[in-house]
């Protein structure tokens, strides 16, 4: 599936998904600067992302755990997600989303 990434430059990055995957493993693969630190279990933020609002009401709905991490992550909007509990499904080919403008490996650039 095609997804595209919006870095925090702004520039748009298509990458290719297969269906079942995390979106946090499509973003990595594609160079973004995602840390997903505790690896989907839902305890870092660090692989927050913010969805395009066309898209945001597609995707299937954040649990409660993923809400309550999302308070924590910096910047997070009204269209944020945690990227490793969202999967990659027909449904989504298309998707875009943007990685926030503090996230870290950019740093420095
Ligand atoms: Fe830690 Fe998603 S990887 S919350």
């Amino acid at each position: 599936m095609r997804v595209r990434f919006v870095t925090t430059k702004g520039d748009p990055v298509e990458a290719e998904g297969a269906v079942g995957l995390p979106l946090l493993e499509v973003a990595q693969a594609a160079g973004m600067p995602l840390e997903g630190t505790c690896e989907g279990q839902m305890a870092c933020s660090t692989c927050h992302v913010i969805v395009a609002p066309e898209w945001f009401d597609r995707l299937p709905e954040a649990s409660e755990e993923e809400e309550d991490m999302l308070d924590l992550a910096a910047g997070a909007c009204r269209t944020s997600r945690l990227s490793c509990q969202i999967l990659v499904s027909e449904a989504l080919d298309g998707l875009e989303v943007r990685v926030p403008p503090d996230s870290h490996d950019m740093r420095g650039r």
